[in-house]
C-alpha cells in the first residue's frame, strides 16, 4: 500500500524585505547574506497574520481541491505556538470548515515538527486506509535585531494532505533517525525571539545528518546515486551544499562538478531563498520549489529528504514522485504569491518587528494588511478572533 503526500501547498506573507537593505543597515557586505549564507529576501509577517492564518491560507487550496470528507486527523507542527494549551489546529479546523470527526493536535520539536507530523499522519493513514490526514507546518523565525540570526528570519507554512492514493510523493518505508539532547537553538517560554548558537547548530545538523543517513542506507540499501534530487532542512540555503558535501564524504565519493551539483540541489532552494527560514515548513517548502520549478519531469524519480530540528532530532527519508504529479501542483499560485509581495523598507520592517502582540486583555482590532484568505482580526479578553477576508 502506498502512503504519501497527495497534495502540497505553500504560503508565505505578502510582505518582504530585500537582505541587501538589511546588509546596508548593519554595515555588512551584502555578499555575506546572498552568497555566504545563500539568502536573498526575508518574509515579513504583518500584525494581522500569525501561524494560524499562515497555515489556514496554505491549507485552503488543498481542502478546496480535495474536499473535506474523510479527513480524520489534523496535525499542526510549529515552534511559534500562540497558546500553551489549545492546539493551533483547532483554529484552523474551524476556518477550514473541517468535519467534527477529526482529531486535532499540535506537535513540537523545533524544525523537525513538520516531519514528525508527516510520519504520524502516515502511520494513522496506514491503520485506517480509507481516511486522510492534513498536516500543517507553520512558523515565524524571529531572532534579536542585529544578531547573527537576523538575516535568516522568515515566515511561512505548508499544508500536506496525506493519503493512500498520493498524487505527489509516495513515502518510502525505510528511514533513518537520530535524537540527542543538545542546546544549539531554543526559545524559552518568556521570549519572543529564539536563541541560537549558529555555528554549533550547523555542526549538529551535519553530524546528525550522517547518523540518520547511515541508518537510512543500511535499511534501504540505497546510496547517493539512487536519489535524483535532495531537499534538506534549510535554516539558510547554503547549508544544502554543506550537507551534500558531507554525504559525499560519508560515501567516500568525490563531489560532482559544479554544474551537476547545481542541478542536483539548486532548484529546491528557490523558495526558501526568497522567504527565509520557515522552520517546521522548510523541507516541504523546498520540496514544493523543486516540484514546481524543475524543468524536466520528475515522474518516478526518488527524492532524498533530510529534516533537522534543533535540540535535536534528525531524520533522513525518501519518497518517489508520482506519475502525473504536475497536474496536482499549485505552481501558479506559489509563483504569483512570491512575485506580488510588497517590498518593505528597513523602517517598516523594524516597526512591524517591534509592534508586538497586545497582552493586556483589552479589545484590540488589527488594521487590515495584505494577506491571504484569512486574517487575525483582533484579540479580546485574551482570545484571538480570526476572520475570512472575502
Ligand atoms: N562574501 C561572501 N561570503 C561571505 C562574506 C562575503 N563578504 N562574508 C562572510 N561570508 C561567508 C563566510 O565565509 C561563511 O561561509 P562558510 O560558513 O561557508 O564558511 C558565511 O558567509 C557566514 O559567515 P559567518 O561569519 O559564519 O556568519 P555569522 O557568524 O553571521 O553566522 C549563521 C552565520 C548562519 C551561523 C547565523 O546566521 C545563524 O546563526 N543563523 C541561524 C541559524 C539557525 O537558526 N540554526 C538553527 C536551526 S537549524
Amino acid at each position: 500500500m502506498k502512503i504519501g503526500i497527495d497534495l502540497l501547498c505553500f504560503h508565505t506573507p505578502s510582505y518582504v524585505m530585500d537582505l541587501r537593505i538589511l546588509a546596508e543597515k548593519r554595515g555588512v557586505d551584502p555578499d555575506k547574506f546572498t552568497i555566504g549564507i545563500g539568502q536573498e529576501r526575508m518574509a515579513v509577517l504583518p500584525p494581522d497574520q500569525d501561524i494560524v492564518t499562515l497555515a489556514a491560507n496554505a491549507a485552503l487550496p488543498v481542502v478546496e481541491k480535495a474536499g473535506r470528507d474523510g479527513i480524520e486527523l489534523l496535525i499542526f507542527a510549529t515552534e511559534s505556538g500562540i497558546d500553551q494549551s489549545k492546539a493551533a489546529a483547532l483554529f484552523c479546523h474551524k476556518l477550514l470548515n473541517l468535519p467534527a470527526t477529526c482529531r486535532c493536535i499540535e506537535v513540537k520539536e523545533a524544525c523537525y515538527g513538520g516531519t514528525a507530523a508527516l510520519r504520524l499522519a502516515a502511520t494513522m493513514v496506514a491503520a485506517r486506509p480509507h481516511t486522510k490526514a492534513l498536516v500543517l507546518a507553520a512558523d515565524v523565525a524571529r531572532y534579536d535585531l542585529a544578531s547573527p540570526g537576523e538575516p535568516t528570519q522568515g515566515a511561512g507554512a505548508v499544508a500536506m494532505l496525506v493519503s493512500t492514493k498520493p498524487r505527489i510523493l509516495a513515502l518510502d518505508p525505510e528511514t533513518g533517525f537520530h535524537a540527542e539532547d543538545v542546546m544549539d537553538f531554543w526559545r524559552p517560554n518568556y521570549r519572543e525571539e529564539a536563541l541560537v548558537d549558529g555555528k554549533y547548530s550547523t555542526r549538529m545538523y551535519l553530524t546528525t545528518l550522517i547518523q540518520a543517513w547511515k541508518q537510512y542506507t543500511a535499511a534501504s540499501g540505497r546510496g547517493l546515486a539512487d536519489h535524483a534530487h535532495y531537499c534538506f532542512h534549510l535554516p539558510f540555503t547554503k547549508i544544502a551544499y554543506k550537507a551534500y558535501s558531507r554525504l559525499c564524504k560519508a560515501e567516500g565519493t568525490a563531489e560532482p562538478p559544479k554544474e551537476e551539483l547545481l542541478h542536483l540541489l539548486d532548484m529546491a532552494l528557490g523558495y526558501n531563498r526568497q522567504t527565509g527560514n520557515t522552520y517546521a515548513a522548510c523541507v516541504y517548502e523546498s520540496l514544493s520549489a523543486l516540484l514546481d520549478n524543475m524543468p524536466e519531469a520528475l515522474d518516478d524519480k526518488r527524492i532524498g529528504l533530510f529534516s533537522y530540528g534543533s535540540g535535536c532530532m534528525a531524520e533522513f527519508f525518501s519518497g518517489v514522485v508520482q506519475r502525473g504529479y504536475r497536474a496536482h501542483l499549485f505552481t501558479d499560485l506559489h509563483r504569483t504569491m512570491l512575485d506580488t509581495r510588497t517590498p518593505v523598507t528597513y523602517r517598516q520592517y523594524e516597526d512591524i518587528f517591534t509592534y508586538g502582540i497586545p497582552k493586556d486583555g483589552a479589545d484590540h482590532v488589527f488594521a487590515p494588511y495584505r494577506g491571504g484568505a484569512f486574517r487575525l482580526a483582533g484579540i479580546k479578553a485574551h482570545k484571538r478572533r480570526y476572520e475570512a477576508t472575502a
